[in-house]
């Protein structure tokens, strides 16, 4: 009897012990990993960065908003005399947007580009986040030496939120009032007209032309508004076009 109770206590504690250590080595293996991690985000000062253009080393690199992303996949596009070769072993964002593909033109500041210039920057970072890897962070006007976003960083970082939030509401605009149709000839003038297609919106609905004014401003479009009877401030008839017609001619 006291045999048994032996043996079955040294096999509970046996038991005890074998999951206790598996559970301590899977933390600590998780804790190891996630330290490895961040050891891996290599820091890249403008002339490391530069070496890596295929010849100096072999691989391809290229930074826009100071993260480093490996191209090397894609050498017919980057390799030397490729069209887009201008872009590696730099950090060119500027130019992502403007086309300018010299380098006296290289530039990495956006910080006073046009909201949709921003969104333009931006997706092309999440092209190359996707497309190929990423392999660290360039020293400069984005990241400090401690791998830390920089005061710029993070302004560029709120502008290119407010950039893609203003297109959420942009799009939400267009579904509400989505955009008229617009022709013109030399005898009738301008013409504005809804469908259920106009505006590159399809709907159950028509709507009626109106003139949708923008915030703050003298400036507007046409729109087709659902409710012909809609009250809003931001929306103006045109002169001179019946309540209910699909069709409007622009008058002043
Ligand atoms: C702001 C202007 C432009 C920029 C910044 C730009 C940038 C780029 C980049 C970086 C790539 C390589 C993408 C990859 O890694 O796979 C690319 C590919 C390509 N670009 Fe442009 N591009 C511009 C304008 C144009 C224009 C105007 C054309 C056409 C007339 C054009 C045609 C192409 C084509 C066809 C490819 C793909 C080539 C292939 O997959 O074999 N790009 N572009």
């Amino acid at each position: 009897m006291f045999q048994k109770v032996f043996v079955s206590s040294v096999l509970f504690a046996a038991i005890v012990i074998y999951f206790n250590t598996a559970i301590i080595q899977y933390f600590q293996s998780f804790v190891k990993t996630s330290v490895s991690q961040d050891k891996q985000v290599n820091l890249f000062t403008k002339d490391e960065l530069k070496l890596y253009n295929g010849i100096d080393k072999p691989q391809l690199y290229l930074a826009i908003l100071g993260k480093v992303f490996d191209v090397s996949t894609g050498a017919s596009h980057y390799g030397n005399g490729a069209t887009y070769n201008f872009f590696i072993g730099r950090d060119a964002s500027r130019s992502f947007v403007t086309g300018k593909f010299d380098v006296n033109d290289v530039s990495d500041q956006v910080a006073d580009l046009t909201a949709e210039e921003l969104r333009s920057v931006n997706h092309w970072v999440q092209f190359y986040n996707k497309d190929y890897k990423r392999v660290g962070k360039l020293i400069g006007r984005y990241y400090g030496a401690d791998g830390k976003l920089s005061r710029y960083g993070k302004e560029v970082k709120k502008l290119i939120q407010a950039a893609e939030l203003s297109k959420d509401n942009e799009d939400l605009e267009k579904l509400k009032y989505p955009p008229c149709n617009v022709e013109w000839d030399a005898q009738r003038g301008t013409r504005v007209w809804c469908t259920e297609k106009s505006g590159g919106i399809s709907r159950d609905w028509v709507g009626v032309p109106r003139q949708l004014y923008l915030p703050g401003s003298q400036d507007y479009r046409c729109a087709c508004v659902k409710i012909a009877n809609e009250v809003s401030a931001s929306l103006k008839q045109y002169d001179g076009c019946d309540d209910n017609s699909h069709s409007c001619f622009v008058t002043s």
